[in-house]
């Protein structure tokens, strides 16, 4: 079957990609992994709670409220679906994904964690999967372990199982990194670690655009994301995890929608998912980000995944040919399902001039440590420039950013 051009689609779908730059150049996007683009969808339907049936969910009896209710765990079933969760109780909303990650290590990780207990991460982890782990190691005692990585900038399997014991707790590690794009092997990391009892956590960010997610076959306890990331509003993330694990678990934060009853010396919790859900939820952005999860599931994962992996075929066979090019994580050929980016740096450039320099030219793309400090630190770099795509870029599109990142390099070069 040949494989369908989704940015001939989907562009129409897009008002801001139809903008011209602040440098009246046609805006180029590739900075998705940052955070995605908004079909005109997500768009309306925020503008349609606000002008139609904006009221607080749970509460009134009123018509209003019962209508934003319904939306509201409407967009909760939607999230359920898409990642194949028993039911919508295991849906615990939050502001994102690093909330969702605080939640645990809050909740879960005070309550089970101990001195000399371990937890075991990876090199390459977002910030958002690595502090919150800090602070809990400093109340605790517990120890925090990194897996490494192979010279071609993929998870090192034999060092990860040489750093899981029995003291090892949780294991926690990204699906698709963020600055070396690779795709980690879950099935291979949960069948070892379920070797010494660990649970996982799975930070699915940068995967849940662009693949079909299903955490029943993943065999994760924890899975994390974030709206903003899969083409829905900012503001609103998601925690899923089993039930039964759930319910142990105490509530993260105290207020109002997360109790039954209420005494001036105790209270007690609500049940599942509000027990987590303390005061007015992101109503209208978790109601946005269900119209996204519909967004993309109408267009197809397998869809998705060909045309990005056209794409990024392209973008791994234009970026190879700049001279002094060095790209972090494994290659397209070397790992095919790889997310859709390309980290890179250039030999006698600073990343941040090519940033600079690439977007009065009306493309935006990322420079710096993408949040992965210990990562770039691990390469012996300060930063690098990262491009990152999604089923709206264009082949165009890369052949125009390849062009410039050219002629920018050739002048920067010039002046030394
Ligand atoms: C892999 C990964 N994990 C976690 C996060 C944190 O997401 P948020 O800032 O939405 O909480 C990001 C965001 O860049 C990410 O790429």
């Amino acid at each position: 079957m040949s494989i369908q051009n989704l940015a001939e689609l989907t562009r129409g779908d897009f008002p801001l990609l139809d903008n011209k730059s602040a440098s009246q150049h046609k805006l180029i996007y590739f900075d998705h992994a940052a955070t995605s683009q908004k079909p005109k969808d997500v768009i309306n339907a925020l503008t349609n709670y606000y002008s139609h049936y904006n009221a607080n969910v749970h509460r009134g009896a009123h018509q209003l409220s019962a209508r934003a209710t319904e939306s509201f765990e409407g967009a909760r079933e939607i999230t359920a679906n898409f990642v194949k969760a028993n039911s919508s109780r295991e849906i615990i909303f939050t502001r994102n994904a690093s909330e969702s990650i605080n939640l645990v290590a809050r909740s879960w990780g005070e309550e089970n964690i101990r001195e000399g207990d371990e937890i075991l991460l990876t090199i390459m982890e977002h910030h958002s999967n690595i502090v919150p782990w800090q602070i809990l190691a400093k109340k605790t005692g517990c120890k925090l372990r990194f897996a490494e990585l192979t010279v071609d900038g993929e998870l090192d399997i034999e060092d990860f199982l040489s750093k899981l014991s029995h003291r090892t707790k949780l294991v926690s590690l990204v699906h698709i990194s963020n600055s070396l794009g690779c795709c980690n092997p879950i099935q291979e990391v949960v069948s070892i670690a379920r070797k010494f009892d660990t649970l996982i956590l799975l930070d699915a960010c940068q995967s849940l655009a662009h693949r079909a997610i299903d955490v029943a076959s993943l065999d994760v306890d924890f899975l994390v994301g974030s709206s903003h990331k899969l083409c829905g509003p900012t503001g609103i993330g998601f925690l899923w995890s089993r039930e039964e694990l759930l319910d142990q678990m105490p509530p993260f934060l105290g207020g109002g929608e997360m109790i039954q009853e209420v005494f001036l010396d105790q209270s007690s919790w609500s049940n599942l998912p509000h027990k987590f859900e303390a005061g007015t939820p992101a109503i209208a952005e978790a109601i946005g980000m269900g119209v996204a999860i519909k967004y993309l599931e109408n267009l197809g994962f397998e869809k998705i995944q060909d045309w990005e992996k056209t794409l990024t075929t392209h973008l791994f066979d234009s970026l190879e040919s700049v001279e002094g090019i060095k790209i972090y994580g494994p290659s397209i050929n070397r790992q095919p399902n790889r997310g859709s980016l390309a980290s890179f740096t250039i030999d006698g450039v600073h990343v941040n001039d090519l940033a600079e320099l690439l977007d009065t030219r009306g493309i935006c793309i990322r420079s710096g440590h993408h949040c992965c400090q210990p990562l770039h630190r691990y390469y012996g770099i300060p930063g690098t420039a990262r491009a990152s795509l999604s089923f709206t870029s264009t082949i165009e599109e890369i052949n125009y950013f390849k062009d410039e990142l050219i002629s920018i390099v050739d002048f920067l070069k010039a002046q030394i």
